[in-house]
């Protein structure tokens, strides 16, 4: 039913915004709210991309707790809920807004390279990269980080006790809960992968290999019990003692770097935030290594020099200018993005707005650059397949935007022998060599080379907005590369076209990553509009591609109105999502 639902709503979606994008600019305005409707709520809302983990977040709202409070008793249940990215074996991003301080906190949790990774590790003798040992390989896990972040976050900024908060993903772990239709169609797909994994395969299947069936009970032993010891000892449940004794153990039989000292030395760490401004908006967004946040800015402070709103939403003329603003942007940050505690990324210079004046000279307005003639700038100054976002906001005016993942859906398919769960393939995330792309198609270089204790450089990009100085969205997506983008353009839909948070996040989107020289058009989109865009040179492509499916994102969202009614939204592109509120 709710594919059907979500299929439904896709289609609604195409249908409406075809007339949207042949709007001619003189009337572009389209009443938005009567066809999109959020989820409403008064003292808190939780919207994430499984139904078990929004309600485990709602149960501690309603328990009396606050936003991280919530946040992290859902991050914990979507490692149950949500194998496909929801997770303990990897790392990711929380973006933190607190009204008591008005307050932003950037929370850095992305997996670290093991001290014995280096440079060349997934080159084969011919000095090729090896994508199988760089993604499916022991090799490719990076050291988890979540366990730190949401631990950490909740002993900075939470009111509740770790066990109350993890109560309900040990409940949701050890007693079972009823098989879902999107996990059971999930396992389906990534059959072979799992099985490849005797370990995964235990965990995820029946003992004859078979499913579990939808509604049917589905238990985690092993998972209850690393979720009880890191309840029951805090991040030293999972970093040392036995539950760090099996990942090494997992590591040693099969080639695998992480050691008890990579374990051990693992550090979560808050980052000064990103902060742009569009419009008389605030815009707080994650620093590197996330690229996300960069980006978002750049490309903002670009777009913010055209009247966006007059050439009509996902017309042409529209879209051009976004999808020229996208090739710069990625092209920069093929340079210039990476780890900041290795590499000096030049983040003041990325977000100026003078910067971007010089890249909206070079963008003619009827005609596409071909990627071949984009680079990135040439001499800045330099300072020293499943991720998940979820968004949780309080009646205190608190916020939460946390996007976590272990890079591909179920990372590499490996799982810890007794520990319940799976390990990432986030080594894939560095550059394993200049000018091969990663699995998502995108280039680095030196900036986002391997060295031990280094992390990947990321696309992940919680985001939270504020308008007239109020709290006013958390946002975040997965997809890879296409994060940055899909983000982009939620919020520029909320800047430039007043748009309520639903329709913010299902209206039609685009993406242009640079290299390849494609733009991809998510189907809604009209033919008139693809067609104009191809007359201006754009090599435009619907449907799939190696890198990215057939529809952008996935963004689960918060927004706060001006009188403190919460508004959740559940992207419908992918089935399960949920806005819980009370
Ligand atoms: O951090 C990153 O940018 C990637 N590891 C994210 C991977 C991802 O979003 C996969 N799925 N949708």
């Amino acid at each position: 039913m709710r594919v059907l639902r979500n299929i439904a709503m896709i289609l609604a979606a195409a249908f409406a915004f075809t007339s949207v994008a042949v709007a001619d600019n003189k009337d572009p305005i389209i009443i938005y709210d009567s066809q999109f409707h959020p989820t409403l709520a008064k003292n808190g809302m939780v919207v994430s991309q499984e139904y078990y983990a929004s309600e485990a977040g709602l149960e501690i709202l309603r328990a009396g707790g606050n936003a991280v409070d919530a946040a992290v008793a859902t991050g914990f249940a979507l490692a149950v809920t949500h194998p496909q990215a929801g997770n303990l074996g990897g790392g990711g991003f929380m973006m933190v807004y607190l009204k008591a301080e008005d307050r932003v906190i950037a929370l850095d949790y992305r997996e670290m390279a093991p001290a014995r990774a280096h440079r060349d590790m997934f080159l084969d003798e011919k000095g090729n990269v090896d994508n199988n040992r760089a993604r499916f390989s022991l090799k490719a896990s990076g050291v988890p980080g979540t366990v730190m972040g949401l631990t950490s976050a909740l002993s900075k900024y939470g009111t509740l006790p770790l066990k109350d908060v993890m109560a309900p993903a040990i409940r949701l772990a050890g007693e079972g809960f009823p098989m879902t239709w999107s996990l059971y169609d999930s396992l389906g797909r990534y059959q072979k992968r799992l099985q490849s994994d005797p370990v995964s395969a235990a965990n995820y299947f029946k003992a004859d290999g078979s499913r579990y069936e939808p509604g049917e009970l589905f238990k985690q032993p092993d998972l209850a019990a690393t979720l009880t010891a890191i309840a029951e000892n805090g991040a030293a449940g999972f970093y040392e003692g036995p539950v760090a004794d099996k990942l090494v153990a997992a590591m040693t039989a099969e080639g695998g770097l992480i050691d008890h000292e990579d374990l051990k030395n693992y550090k979560a760490v808050e980052r000064e935030p990103i902060f742009g401004t569009y419009r008389g908006y605030k815009v707080a967004t994650m620093p590197p290594p996330s690229s996300g946040g960069v980006h978002i800015v750049e490309m903002l402070n670009v777009l913010e020099g055209w009247d966006m709103k007059s050439f009509g939403h996902n017309s042409a003329a529209y879209i051009h200018r976004l999808t020229e603003t996208m090739k710069y942007a990625y092209a920069d940050r093929s340079k210039y993005l990476g780890d900041p505690d290795f590499f000096p990324v030049p983040v003041k210079a990325l977000t100026s707005k003078d910067y971007a004046a010089t890249i909206r000279a070079k963008i003619n307005p009827d005609k596409a650059t071909p990627s071949t003639e984009i680079g990135p700038a040439p001499d800045l100054d330099r300072e020293s397949h499943d991720t998940t976002h979820f968004s949780v906001a309080d009646n205190q005016g608190n916020m939460v935007a946390n996007t976590y993942t272990l890079n591909f859906t179920y990372g590499n398919g490996k799982s810890v022998k007794g520990a319940g769960f799976l390990l990432n393939n986030e080594m894939d995330d560095f550059s394993a060599k200049p000018g091969v792309p990663n699995a998502f198609g995108l280039l680095g270089g030196e900036a986002n080379a391997i060295e031990p204790g280094k992390r990947p450089l990321s696309s992940m990009t919680p985001t939270l907005l504020f308008k007239n100085g109020e709290p006013y969205m958390a946002t975040g997506s997965p997809g890879g590369s296409t994060i940055i983008t899909v983000v982009l353009q939620s919020v520029l839909n909320v800047m430039e076209f007043d748009m309520n948070v639903a329709a913010a996040i299902t209206v039609p989107r685009i993406h242009h990553q640079w290299y390849p020289d494609k733009l991809f058009l998510e189907p809604g989109h009209s033919v008139d509009t693809r067609r104009l865009l191809g007359q201006m040179g754009h090599q435009v492509k619907m449907g799939e591609t190696e890198a990215w499916d057939s529809v952008l994102g996935s963004a689960q969202s918060v927004m706060r109105g001006e009188n403190g009614l919460l508004m959740g939204a559940a992207d419908p592109r992918r089935p399960g999502s949920h806005a819980a509120g009370y």
